[in-house]
């Protein structure tokens, strides 16, 4: 049996995405179709209202510029990973080749914490707002399927007069069959779905910035600039009667969601034509595109509507009744329910390949790395974290979901920092078709900055992260240390 941290050859690396049978379809527009698919969704469509009205104020624009600020920095280490080992797992496969076995499980592990429960949180917004679109026709679903049994309040979670969160698992259901298909063909419903939600938000902040009105931006940090806490212990700015941190960079740490998905493009390196030159592309490109749009629609929404006024559910479609044209809620709301089916839909794909991953490398069963002879998609992989997904989607409530979600990037994030530096040292004569600029500055402040937002989330969040790794180590020492590939094979030689 290998040790802990043992490392994959960058060249069995490599050699095993050669291998592996999944076809080479994507160019980059397609890539950035995929990471934009991945990022626009409940974040902006759900999320902001809240974070405005509650943590922020008009300062979440700023809060917005300094997230997608930390994800700019991530993105570049991501890139030069990406293009420099274009293969499937992303920076779990990252941390394999530069920092063990150990680490790699730790990220692997988070990694699906990240995809497979943002698709759930995603797809029971996608119910909520499946919900107001039916309402639009005079239609509604029983209030027994259309919520899970349980509600997370103050901590705690209490049961409600629900079955099940229905819609959600059929949309997760749906999306998998489509996703077992074959990549081509969910890269061109994807391609669909984002050109509608892209027309959304521009429509969102053409036409809101008429109804700006300055005097909502006074005042315009009502809760502060900072707001961080370390394990419930206020050490900066303004805090609820809870302890949970208040101001712009608590502001950060909660939409940090919305900007989840762009390293997913790193997730398809081995479906990618030309994945040196196109990874790079795919996750930088989409994550400049979607900064953009982010700010100009909190911009537009945090001047339409004075900040304690903001819808906490639905603010971006609510804003624009508020200043008078309810009409344009019958626009945006199948355009978010559009933009959220992507964000499921690249979830699953992110997941299945990051299981695909740490199975062929024999740290989970086989089962999750089996690809289909005709379709060359990992067909049983991808079922397995549909209905896992569908049922986190179908019984958990959002909220729970949510905020498992934003520190398992921000860690993800920080590793594939810390990778970058260790792989410079390790393996300097690597070919790196795209290289960090101004390396150490980037990656270390890549760290920090990461560290800076998780320190800025609610404590519960560390203790739920801890839970999930402890129940992924015990899975890795009972499962995964014995049928290790690269532990069998014994340390490399070369
Ligand atoms: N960034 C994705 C969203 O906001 C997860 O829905």
């Amino acid at each position: 049996m290998g040790g802990l941290f043992t490392k994959k050859p960058l060249a069995l690396a490599l050699a095993d995405a050669e291998k592996s049978g999944v076809k080479r379809v994507l160019g980059p527009w397609a890539l950035i179709a995929l990471g934009i698919g991945a990022v626009i969704g409940a974040g902006i469509f759900v999320a902001t209202g809240e974070a405005a009205k509650t943590r922020a104020g008009p300062a979440l624009i700023v809060s917005y510029v300094l997230a997608g600020f930390v994800c700019a920095l991530a993105a570049l280490c991501y890139a030069e990973f990406a293009a420099m080992t274009p293969v499937s797992g992303s920076a779990y496969t990252y941390a394999y080749t530069t920092l063990g076995e150990l680490f790699a499980w730790i990220i692997g592990w988070d990694l699906i914490l990240e995809y497979a429960v943002a698709g759930a949180a995603v797809a029971t917004g996608w119910s909520g707002y499946f919900s107001s679109f039916l309402s639009l026709f005079g239609l509604t679903v029983p209030q027994s399927l259309n919520e899970s049994p349980l509600a997370y309040k103050d901590g705690e979670f209490v049961f409600t007069s629900s079955y099940i969160n229905l819609p959600a698992v059929i949309i997760v259901l749906i999306l998998t069959a489509i996703l077992v298909k074959g990549i081509r063909e969910s890269a061109r419903v994807n391609a669909l779905l984002v050109a509608i939600k892209v027309g959304a938000v521009v429509f969102v902040i053409l036409v809101g910035l008429w109804f700006i009105n300055p005097a909502n931006w006074t005042p315009f940090a009502p809760y502060g600039w900072t707001g961080i806490n370390f394990f419930g212990y206020e050490v900066h700015g303004q805090h609820t009667a809870s302890g949970a941190p208040l101001g712009m960079i608590a502001g950060s740490a909660i939409i940090f969601f919305a900007y989840i998905g762009f390293d997913a493009v790193s997730t398809q390196a081995e479906e990618a034509k030309n994945p040196q030159r196109d990874m790079p592309i795919g996750i930088i490109g989409s994550l400049v595109i979607c900064t953009i749009l982010y700010i100009g629609v909190v911009i537009v929404l945090t001047g339409m509507v004075k900040y304690d006024q903001i819808d906490e559910k639905a603010g971006v479609a609510e804003a624009f009744s508020q200043v008078g044209i309810p009409w344009a809620k019958a626009l945006i709301t199948p355009a978010a329910l559009a933009g959220l089916t992507s964000v499921v839909l690249v979830s699953l794909l992110g997941s299945s390949r990051v299981l695909m991953a740490m199975s062929r490398d024999g740290l989970l069963p086989r089962l999750f790395s089996t690809i289909h002879p005709s379709l060359g998609t990992p067909w049983k992989g991808t079922i397995a974290v549909g209905v896992m997904v569908a049922l986190m989607a179908g019984l958990l409530p959002l909220d729970a979901l949510l905020e498992l979600t934003n520190i398992g990037t921000l860690f993800a994030f920080a590793v594939v920092c810390g990778a970058v530096l260790v792989m410079r040292r390790t393996n300097p004569d690597t070919p790196r078709p795209f290289r960090v600029p101004l390396v150490p500055f980037i990656p270390i402040l890549g760290i920090l900055c990461c560290l800076l937002l998780m320190l800025s989330l609610p404590a519960q969040n560390w203790y739920r992260l801890i839970g999930w790794m402890a129940l992924g180590l015990a899975i890795y020492c009972l499962y995964g240390r014995g049928h290790s590939v690269v532990g069998r094979q014994g340390p490399p030689t070369a």
